[in-house]
């Protein structure tokens, strides 16, 4: 049976297609990078859910109601409320998104050159940060994420045998912290089980290690163990949430995703004063004021609604619904994709779609500009050409190529999805004819953002 969205729609945004040939000399113009177009040139823009998702009426009310006092906020009351309420952390810090909350709190956590954050997968700023405050990321995540043929029901999972034998072979000071993101992005939208954070948890109490959660896409992930794990059917999202939260001793969150808010961010801690009083420390001169921390009042009034949709659980039946949908459908098309399919989005695995491709001529950027050309829809490459050089300035080779196509939350209907997967099964169809692609420009970090590309 077809279970209808719980939302009905009362304001559009046009959204056009350009012709084909137009679509070539733009992309071209573009370098072959998708984040140079013109956002008006892409039809379909499956880039990222993160900002680009709509806010619901009573959203848009609360911008109206923000607070917009430099100290003392209500707004900010309201929001630390809401996150306290959800989370059961006692302390509260809004950050303007993600990457805020990492910047204030990893260089307090890595207290010497080379400790190490042991993650299930890193998200690409989080390492970045990770690295930029002299830390060494390393990924766990069980071996079964790195196969997309396989099913399992919590790809995310950190895999707690490595954990515990690393943890073992080094010493207590050469390990900063413990970060579990949920759900795990970079492998493909893929949740973590409260049996795993428990178990994380254990294993970290035990060699005295704090963990942390990466928590963008929470609510999905407690969707995820709702679904499928053995004995929650039962329980409400926000209880499940809860005892996610139960497991860590802190978060940060780009609330741009769940938290259906199109820019924002959050660092909490569960009890510990003395980490709190420096977080506020360093936040005032990278983010803001404590009770602002780099958003408006109206945006933590926006951010504090949010946070109560997210974890309705008829909206999230409706969000992770959708992308299951268009998942089975690239699937009946033959598109293989990482299984099972993820929560914010579907990831097409390159190295099967395009096996002629070699990694360092970056298949799923070739498909990425095929689509765009085929269709006007834009995705986006998260493998080797996203991972980039090693320090000796080797092209490294990723586990996985994927090219990403992430709805963004309450945006697009289905038909819109349904023309991306009819695009898409028509490449595979002729996807011999594709080739891959070089690098003639790149910056030294974070290449992926600005680098052009040309044709092999
Ligand atoms: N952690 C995860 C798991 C993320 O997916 C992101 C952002 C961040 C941290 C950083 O948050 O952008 O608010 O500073 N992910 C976006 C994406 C950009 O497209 O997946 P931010």
């Amino acid at each position: 049976m077809v279970r209808p969205e719980p939302y009905r729609i009362k304001m559009v945004e046009p959204i056009r297609l350009i012709s084909r040939e137009e679509r070539e000399r733009r992309i071209a113009e573009a370098g072959y990078n998708l984040f140079a177009l013109r956002a008006e040139d892409v039809f379909i823009d499956l880039l990222t859910d993160s900002g680009t998702g709509a806010m619901s009426d009573a959203q848009w009310a609360a911008l109206l109601r923000g607070d917009e006092s430099y100290a003392g906020s209500r707004s900010f009351s309201r929001l630390q409320e809401t996150v306290r309420e959800l989370t059961g952390y006692r302390y509260v810090l809004p950050t303007h998104q993600g990457r805020g909350a990492e910047h204030v709190l990893f260089p307090l956590l890595i207290t010497r050159p080379g400790q190490l954050v042991i993650g299930n997968l890193h998200f690409d700023t989080t390492r970045a940060h990770i690295q930029l405050a002299g830390g060494r990321p390393v990924d766990l995540v069980i071996p079964e994420a790195y196969d997309t043929t396989v099913d399992h029901p919590f790809k995310g999972n950190l895999d707690v045998d490595r954990l515990e034998a690393l943890l073992k072979s080094t010493p207590r000071d050469a390990v900063a912290f413990i970060l579990v993101t949920v759900t795990c992005n970079s492998a493909g939208g893929q949740p973590v089980s409260l049996a795993n954070l428990r178990a994380v948890r254990a294993v970290a109490d035990k060699y005295g290690v704090p963990v942390f959660l990466d928590a963008a896409r929470f609510a999905e992930n407690a969707y995820f163990i709702k679904m499928r794990e053995p004995g929650y059917a039962g329980r409400s999202i926000p209880s499940i949430v809860k005892e996610m939260f139960s497991y860590a001793d802190g978060l940060t969150m780009s609330a741009k995703k769940d938290g259906l808010v199109n820019i924002g961010g959050l660092l909490a801690l569960r009890d510990d004063e003395d980490l709190f009083r420096r977080c506020q420390a360093r936040l005032v001169p990278f983010e803001g004021f404590p009770t602002y921390g780099g958003l408006a009042g109206r945006d933590m009034e926006a951010l504090a609604e949010g946070l109560r949709e997210a974890v309705d659980e008829d909206h999230l039946a409706a969000r992770i619904g959708q992308v299951e949908r268009f998942g089975r459908w690239l699937e009946e098309a033959g598109v293989p994709v990482q299984r099972p399919i993820g929560g914010h989005a579907v990831y097409v695995d390159a190295k099967r779609f395009l096996p002629h491709v070699p990694p360092h001529q970056f298949p799923a950027q070739a498909l990425a500009v095929e689509l765009y050309r085929e269709a006007g829809v834009r995705g986006v490459e998260v493998g080797s050409f996203l991972l980039g050089r090693d320090e000796e300035g080797r092209q490294q080779t990723a586990p996985m190529e994927f090219l990403r196509l992430a709805v963004p939350r309450r945006t697009y209907t289905d038909n819109h999805l349904r023309y991306a997967a009819e695009a898409l099964e028509r490449i595979m169809a002729r996807r011999d004819a594709i080739g891959g692609f070089r690098i003639v420009y790149e910056p030294p970090v974070l290449r992926h953002f600005t680098a052009h590309l040309a044709p092999v």
